[in-house]
């Protein structure tokens, strides 16, 4: 809504205009309107572009043009919403421009990008705009914005029974969410009261960035660190050509890392597409601890890659570390560990190699007579001496001192994992003409020792610093001779 002396403003600029054919100073709009300052002529200049009424050339006297189309009303453009996931924030605040004839005058409106199929039949594409009017409460029938358990979000048409709430999709391919009274929470975010067809325009957009950003690598960076955000990067690799991912992403904005925010579902649908068959994602995580409660993410991280990218979960190693010595924590326990779950893409692995990673056994050389073998019957074997291996299979929980990585450089960065855990993933997990990849490969980790095991590896941060420091980390340590492991 305008007020009235923004009204007053635009009629003079409009009259003015048609008399003199070009656009009044702020001076003369002052004068007019006998206003005492021009700075209160900028702020209702400003109310009116933000309402969608006008537009101003940057630093250009008298550009002031009116629109003569409808008025457009500017409404926050929230996120992405997708099927069960929490709604994905856009980064700034971001805007659009909505014809004002097109939402009721009274409420307040969002928009939302929408993610995925499953309200194709009523026509809401992948891709489409949904204008959200806030309100808690729904009919039946009607299309909501619905939460459940205060994070996962979705759009589905709404139905209240007997002793449930039924979130209907409209798809065949995709089953309605049941919610038994009391058994979860439900919380209504607003009903969808229109769908902007940005197909056409997203598809442009698309081809555009298709012929030049987003066109596909016709031969793999080897060995190299690409600057930019992981998910645009991954993009351009082709399908099937990676053998083996090790990361750690920024989890929780634990670290600012230069302010850089990440999307870990879409990394993780980028990941999947350009992993072999058979390849493997090893991702370094931990939840953030806030008001004596864990985030989560690691885990809804894991389950959103399986349920919904179409993950395996092969293994969650435990990767256990010492941290300070005699570090006392006040209020919880001293964490020392992070999860690396280890995703798996097809059936099985297509490269397994565990012999480097066994671990000394306690009694590696010993003699000894272990219990005697129970047979179904009852009876038991006679127990027989036995010099134990002394190796033995690595277990789930894995052992690193973090210290001692000796690099100037790599302490530079605020959140490396020790080099011996790509070393390990890779010898384990990536054939001899592999290719490993780091979409958040802050120091260059990752790299290290994939030039130490002679295998081609693909960097990515979106920090220019940590490029750089990569580089000069390969530069001065990524040599044969001087071994790090
Ligand atoms: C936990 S650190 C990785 C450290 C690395 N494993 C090492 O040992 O040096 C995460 C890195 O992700 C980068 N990052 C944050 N958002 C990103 C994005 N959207 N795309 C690519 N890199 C990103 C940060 O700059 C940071 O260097």
């Amino acid at each position: 809504m305008i007020t009235k002396r923004q009204k007053q403003i635009l009629d003079f600029i409009k009259s003015f205009k048609k008399k003199s054919g070009f656009a009044p100073s702020f001076e003369e709009i002052k004068k007019h309107l006998k206003l005492s300052s021009v700075s209160t002529i900028h702020f209702h200049i400003k109310k009116l572009q933000n309402e969608g009424y006008l537009n101003k050339g940057e630093n250009q006297p008298r550009s002031l043009s009116i629109y003569e189309s409808k008025p457009m009303l500017q409404i926050p453009l929230a996120g992405t919403i997708a099927a069960g996931l929490p709604i994905e924030a856009v980064q700034e605040k971001e805007t659009i421009a909505i014809p004002r004839n097109r939402l009721s005058p009274n409420g307040n409106f969002y928009a939302l990008k929408v993610a995925g199929n499953s309200m194709v039949d009523e026509n809401i594409n992948d891709g489409d705009i949904v204008l959200v009017k806030e309100q808690s409460t729904a009919n039946n029938g009607q299309k909501v914005v619905a939460l459940i358990d205060n994070y996962k979000a979705t759009l589905k048409t709404f139905y209240k029974e007997k002793k449930q709430v039924r979130l209907q999709p409209a798809n065949k391919n995709f089953e309605p969410i049941i919610i038994k009274n009391n058994e979860k929470k439900i919380t209504i975010q607003g009903l969808v009261v229109d769908v902007i067809k940005s197909r056409q325009k997203l598809q442009i957009n698309k081809r555009k960035l298709s012929r030049t950003k987003n066109k596909k690598y016709s031969v793999l960076p080897l060995n190299k660190i690409i600057c930019g955000d992981a998910t645009e990067v991954l993009k351009r690799i082709p399908d099937n050509t990676i053998d083996l991912i090790v990361t750690s992403p920024p989890y929780d904005k634990i670290r600012k890392y230069n302010g850089f925010s990440y999307n870990l579902h879409n990394t993780g649908k980028q990941i999947y597409r350009i992993l072999k068959e058979g390849g493997i994602a090893a991702m370094v995580i931990q939840d953030q601890t806030k008001n004596f409660g864990k985030s989560l993410t690691s885990f809804r991280t894991i389950v959103d890659w399986c349920d919904n990218i179409g993950f395996k979960l092969f293994e969650t190693v435990i990767y256990k570390k010492h941290g300070a010595e005699g570090a006392w924590w006040t209020k919880r326990f001293r964490v020392d560990h992070e999860y690396i779950p280890i995703f798996l893409k097809g059936e099985r692995p297509q490269y397994f190699n565990k012999e480097p990673l066994k671990i000394p056994s306690k009694h590696g050389g010993k003699t000894m007579t272990g219990c005697a073998t129970r047979l179904t019957s009852g009876k038991t074997l006679i127990s027989k001496k036995v010099t134990i291996n002394p190796l033995k299979c690595r277990g789930t929980i894995w052992d690193y001192v973090t210290c001692g990585d000796g690099s100037r450089l790599k302490h530079q960065h605020p959140a490396t994992f020790p080099n011996k855990i790509p070393y390990d993933f890779i010898q384990c997990f990536c054939p001899n003409d592999g290719i490993v990849l780091d979409p958040f490969i802050g120091s260059g980790t990752t790299a290290l020792a994939a030039i130490e095991l002679e295998r081609n590896y693909i960097g990515v941060d979106m920090s220019k610093e940590y490029c750089e420091l990569t580089r000069k980390r390969i530069k001065k340590e990524g040599i044969k001779t001087k071994r790090l492991f």
